[in-house]
């Protein structure tokens, strides 16, 4: 065996090892994230479901809201997420959102983005407007 032999074997050995150590960082980074991911689904959404529920005196429940303002249901995550950071530096003028937006955090707003457009948008139940007809007869 020369020397050459066992420098090549060397050279080979520690590649693999290289080659292995990369590939289950890979694995346990790609783990890690999941994890991360989980974990805010299971403690974060009590937090976001309730300030959700304050949104939906005016945007209705989940974001269906009923007497003409903004539906939240199903809302394109990135334009909420736009909206929400425009009414907080007040680049979008607003009647009362610059109050609620400023009230969250980013990282706040990013999880409402993702409530809001995973809610599903429900037919408005409410009832059709009653003409009364007045009989002065
Ligand atoms: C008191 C009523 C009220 C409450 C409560 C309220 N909003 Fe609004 N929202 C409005 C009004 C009114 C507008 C239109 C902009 C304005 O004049 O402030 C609006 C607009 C928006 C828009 C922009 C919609 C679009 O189509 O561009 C988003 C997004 C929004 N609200 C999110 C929320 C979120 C999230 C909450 C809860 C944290 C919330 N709103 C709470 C009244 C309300």
């Amino acid at each position: 065996m020369t020397n050459a032999y066992f420098t090549t074997i060397r050279f080979n050995f520690i590649w693999l090892c290289a080659v292995f150590a990369a590939s289950v960082s890979l694995a346990f980074s790609a783990n890690a994230a999941e994890a991360v991911i989980s974990l805010t689904n299971q403690t974060v959404t009590p937090h976001v479901r309730t300030l959700a529920a304050s949104c939906a005196a005016c945007h209705g429940s989940n974001g269906n809201a009923v007497a003409g303002s903004a539906v939240l249901a199903g809302i394109n995550s990135s334009y909420f997420t736009k909206q929400m950071i425009a009414f907080k530096d007040g680049s979008r003028p607003a009647t009362v959102m610059h109050h609620h937006s400023k009230g969250l955090h980013e990282d706040e707003i990013n999880l409402l983005a993702l409530y809001f457009s995973q809610q599903k948008i429900v037919p408005s139940l409410s009832p059709k407007p009653q003409i009364l007809k007045a009989s002065h007869d």
